[in-house]
């Protein structure tokens, strides 16, 4: 249905998550347990027993091999020596211990906010490759002139299951070494609205309960989780919506952790993309900060109706945004072609083509028919969620002709560095940039973090907040649309029939 003006880009193998599936590390129970004592709790998931880490950045490709088969984990019997980390903490810098790094988004948010990474990883030979070309490239931290992006940090091409707290302690670091922040995103296909809603099924959902094995082990000061908002609803063990996050922050009460968890819309931080995404964060001893206050608001008027001002900014727009940016190269350009090409040119902005009307297994509330992959953007109003996926919604451009968001466009819309080294095939970068946690969200919480650190400990425990009403009135609404269409949604899943039917009508953004 589209031609790429250029060469086609060959999509990756995967190789590295294809690896560690082979391997079958045991995926980790998931534990709901009540909130007993902390510091006593045992870890519900134990590590398989796995070869140390390595260096990748460090590893040279042997005569003949490609370099994906000396980056995949599973073929990784070695451990190379630890590099010094010449930046992290040596200035005695807030530390990070970033798991899940995918290209490096939460990092290079944490990282404006004043956080310094020690340790990164990841179990995808891509991910690793975009951040080890990040570090040599030694790109400059927007707003701290002395420090570059993963200065000094250890970048680990690792399955999470398999690392443990010694795994992830700087070079010379003692046995009680403690981050000062441990920040991830597991991967959030299990609870994504445009996944097929797994949750615990899904053995990706059990990596959270390794990221909780490390707080136990590793005992951060704080503990900064990014998931998609899908997780508020999740359904537990039980088929309560709701039940998976209580569970998470249940965990963490046993590990002696409060929590508090919001929903954050990344416009409201000055992203040109609306991005919602569910955010947890956890300490033992220090205050619980605030969540950030948004920065920018919606037209026509301010949050809770107040007008805007030097606090509140309107939201930053597609349209500015590409406006500001060069003109793609004509090679990364992708153009409406074959059957649905018309359909697509007679789209007006905001719209997008829907599947005839056929009920998707994959929403909560029933996905009446919308072609994720045939929206035309408006450039009045932030991007649409980026997605990992290499079909991005397509803009007009002033001639009037169609042409997908590019990679590097999407990129900047995550809050990337225009210059973010991305490795790999098309597939694989735009499922980077799409995975991300976005730039300016990570970096309005890195600050907020950052200052309660500074603050020191509390004086009393911190105690975890209830949720906030918005939560709470998502996953009444779930259950109830639940009672409503679950059997049906059970039906046409089993049924296999998720796919789309290619219709062409259009339908106005959601
Ligand atoms: C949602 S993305 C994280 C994005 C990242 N935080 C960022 O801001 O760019 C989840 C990441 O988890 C990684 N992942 C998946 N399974 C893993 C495993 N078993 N061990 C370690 N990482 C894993 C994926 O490769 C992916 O990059």
């Amino acid at each position: 249905m589209e031609r790429r003006a250029s060469r086609r880009a060959r999509p990756t193998a995967g190789v590295a998550g294809r690896a560690a599936a082979r391997r079958g590390a045991r995926p980790a129970p998931f534990a709901v347990r009540d909130g007993r004592s902390a510091h006593r709790a045992r870890p519900a998931t134990r590590r398989p027993r796995q070869e140390r880490p390595r260096d990748p950045c460090t590893r040279r490709a042997p005569a003949g091999a490609s370099v994906s088969a000396t980056l995949d984990p599973a073929t990784s019997a070695r451990r190379t020596p630890r590099r010094a980390a010449p930046g992290a903490g040596a200035r005695g810098e807030a530390q990070l211990v970033s798991l899940f790094s995918g290209a490096g988004g939460l990092d290079v948010g944490l990282e404006r906010a004043g956080w310094s990474t020690t340790v990164a990883t990841d179990v995808d030979a891509d991910c690793v490759r975009t951040l080890c070309a990040a570090q040599r490239a030694a790109l400059p931290v927007r707003g701290r002139t002395s420090h570059r992006h993963l200065q000094g940090a250890r970048l680990l091409l690792q399955d999470v299951r398999t690392l443990s707290a010694a795994d992830l302690r700087p070079e010379r670091a003692r046995a009680d070494w403690r981050p000062d922040l441990l920040a991830g995103g597991p991967p959030c296909q299990p609870w994504s609205s445009a996944g097929h809603q797994r949750g615990l099924e899904d053995p990706r959902g059990q990596l959270l309960a390794h990221m909780l094995r490390l707080v136990g082990e590793l005992r951060p000061r704080f503990v900064l989780f990014e998931n998609v908002r899908g997780l508020v609803t999740a359904l537990g063990p039980t088929g309560r919506p709701g039940e998976v996050l209580e569970s998470i922050q249940a965990d963490l009460a046993a590990l002696g952790y409060a929590s508090r968890v919001a929903t954050l819309n990344a416009a409201d931080y000055g992203a040109a993309q609306r991005r919602v995404r569910l955010l947890l964060l956890a300490s033992a001893e220090y205050e619980l900060p605030e969540f950030p206050a948004p920065t920018h608001a919606r037209l026509p008027s301010g949050p809770q109706g107040l007008p805007f001002g030097p606090e509140v900014k309107p939201w930053v727009t597609l349209g500015e945004t590409l406006d500001a940016l060069p003109a793609p190269e004509e090679a990364e350009v992708v153009r409406p072609a074959g059957p649905r090409a018309a359909a697509l040119e007679a789209l007006e902005p905001g719209q997008g083509l829907r599947t005839g009307g056929r009920v998707e297994a994959n929403r909560p509330g029933g996905h009446w028919g919308y072609r994720q992959d045939s929206f035309l953007a408006d450039p009045s109003l932030p991007s649409r969620t980026i997605r990992a996926a290499s079909t991005p919604d397509w803009v007009r451009e002033s001639d009037g002709r169609l042409r997908r968001l590019t990679v590097r466009e999407c990129a900047v819309l995550q809050g990337f560095p225009a210059d973010w080294p991305l490795q790999g095939g098309a597939a694989s970068r735009f499922r980077q940039v799409g995975n991300a946690v976005q730039v300016d969200v990570a970096q309005a919480l890195g600050e907020v973090l950052l200052q309660s650190l500074r603050r020191g400990p509390a004086a009393v425990p911190p105690v975890s907040p209830p949720w906030p009403a918005q939560l709470l009135r998502r996953t009444r609404y779930t259950a109830m649309e639940h009672r409503v269409n679950g059997a049906h949604r059970v039906r046409v899943r089993a049924a296999g029939q998720a796919g789309a039917s290619g219709a062409t009508s259009p339908a106005v953004e959601a």
